[in-house]
């Protein structure tokens, strides 16, 4: 097992996605929770995680010094290498050359990390992000990378296994950087390749059934991936116990509604409730025009109407949610850190303090390719998981201003089309996630021998590992101009059709 300290980097559950992939069991701790566990886990090597502080700071975080002591392989990535180096009596200065994005670095002597990926001579590409650099090393440590900016780029003592990186192995960028962490913890630490989806799910069933006792959970299914998958899981888990509240928000795709009562009533017979509540949505957002006020009215609105249904069922004490792990970095701000809230995303923003749930959250370390992992594991079909990630406060934040019903069915209309256009062209499982939306501006057109001004809509997709990142997806010319054809010929209030080419960063996935 690897224990992975956290030092509040974004990408800090990359390392342990990593980890996961190696096959190999890890746990993320908090830096300042870290002595505790230590006393309890005993792991075979620890990583210390990138992080927005300096370590030049009074204040600075640090690991607790035992982690140097227990005789167990350590690996510093960025912020880790650099608290590393100073513990250890090395220094560590602010410098004016900083490095972020794509760099490369020159390998000047091989360790054992590097074994079968790198050797001394070679020049690599690897993601840097990084302002401070190491000026001096500690006692027994060596150079074996440099880059132009750091020349302590990776520094080793093989005789520890004490390795320190100034740049990030665990994102995609950093090409060979998987297979970094799969030497850290197979070769070096020397763990097994035991860890798989399937003991996952048995692990998180435990843990389930030791949280919830005989109490009663409700669940709010959205029609998406994780929520179901979470259903099936925690149905596996506690059976009967769940009931599912499913909450027509008026604010969801084509067909989408009867298709997951379909699902789950028909074919895994969960006790769900269908409520319709999408003039109660529909209402509350007339004429609010803020994103985030948006997704807060819908969260809150949503936490309202779980309650009124936990009510009917009687002493349901858990709530259940599809919370993933994007959902949370990209919600929570580090203390200490400028980590900082990009979307409040409504899982977990817009929670009110009022409700009186108790969260079972069993998706929050994991990637959305791990929860579809985990759906295949569960039996979900293939389908069914594929599906495109659907954000909890649906077509809302597809319609940038005010919200109405007429927008929404003009905009359901549309999307059911592009999708539809994806399927036939091969290009649904290619593409990480694809919609419309309707734009609240009018253009001049014309129709036949008339004169229009109606609505432009914007199409978006995406290629992306984990939605941290994303590309804009290439499609071709001829493509995109017969999608725009049918929604403009099919589709009555649009009259331009444009394509969205950004990637995030700097945009984001959805337009709100
Ligand atoms: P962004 O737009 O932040 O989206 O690049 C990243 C991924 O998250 C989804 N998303 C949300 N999901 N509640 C959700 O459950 C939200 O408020 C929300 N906002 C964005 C988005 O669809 C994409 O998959």
């Amino acid at each position: 097992h690897i224990l992975i300290l956290d030092f509040g980097s974004q990408v800090t559950q990359l390392i342990a996605r990593r980890v996961r992939e190696a096959g190999v069991y890890c746990e993320i701790v908090p830096f300042n929770a870290a002595q505790d566990i230590l006393d309890q886990f005993d792991p075979k090597g620890i990583i210390l995680s990138g992080g927005p502080a300096s370590v030049t700071w009074d204040d600075a975080p640090r690991a607790p010094d035992r982690v140097f002591d227990m005789g167990v392989p350590v690996l510093g990535i960025c912020y880790g290498q650099q608290t590393m180096v100073q513990q250890l009596g090395g220094a560590v200065q602010p410098s004016d050359h900083q490095e972020f994005g794509r760099a490369f670095i020159d390998l000047v002597a091989d360790c054992r990390l590097f074994e079968g990926m790198w050797q001394a001579g070679s020049r690599e590409q690897v993601w840097m992000s990084h302002g401070d650099r190491v000026e001096a090393l500690p006692d027994n440590f060596s150079v074996v990378a440099t880059s132009e900016g750091a020349p302590f780029a990776a520094i080793a003592d093989d005789e520890r296994g004490f390795y320190g990186v100034q740049f990030h192995p665990e994102v995609v960028h950093t090409p060979h950087g998987a297979q970094l962490i799969r030497n850290f913890v197979h070769d070096v630490c020397g763990c097994q390749a035991d860890w798989s989806m399937a003991a996952f799910r048995d692990a998180k069933i435990a843990e389930i059934r030791a949280q919830v006792g005989d109490g009663k959970v409700i669940c709010g299914l959205s029609g998406g991936v994780d929520s179901s998958v979470v259903a099936v899981l925690l149905h596996e888990a506690i059976g009967d116990q769940l009931t599912c509240v499913f909450v027509d928000t008026g604010l969801l795709r084509m067909n989408e509604a009867q298709q997951v009562v379909e699902l789950f009533r028909g074919h895994y017979n969960i006790p769900l409730i269908h409520r319709d509540a999408s003039e109660l949505f529909m209402g509350e957002l007339a004429g609010v025009t803020d994103p985030e006020q948006k997704r807060k009215i819908i969260g809150g609105l949503f936490i309202d109407v779980f309650q009124e249904e936990a009510g009917k069922i009687g002493d349901a004490q858990f709530l259940a949610q599809g919370t993933l792990y994007p959902d949370v970095i990209e919600s929570v701000s580090f203390s200490g850190g400028p980590s900082v809230t990009i979307k409040s995303h409504h899982n977990v923003g817009g929670l009110p303090e009022k409700m009186n749930l108790k969260l079972v959250e069993p998706l929050r370390e994991l990637f959305k390719d791990e929860v579809r992992n985990l759906g295949r594991e569960l039996g979900l079909p293939d389908a069914f998981v594929d599906r495109h990630p659907f954000p909890g406060p649906g077509l809302a934040i597809r319609i940038p201003g005010a919200v109405s019903t007429e927008a929404a069915d003009i905009l359901r209309k549309a999307d059911a089309i592009y999708l539809e256009e994806i399927r036939n062209a091969g290009l649904y499982d290619s593409i990480w996630q694809a919609f419309a939306v309707l734009l609240p501006v009018k253009t001049v057109g014309v129709m036949g021998d008339a004169r229009t001004y109606d609505h432009v809509l914007a199409l978006r997709a995406v290629t992306s590992v984990d939605g941290m990142t994303a590309d804009s997806y290439p499609f071709d010319h001829g493509f995109l101009s017969r999608v725009a054809t049918r929604i403009i010929n099919e589709v009555r209030g649009i009259n331009r059709v444009v394509y969205d080419v950004t990637s995030k960063p700097p945009g984001t996935i959805e337009w709100e």
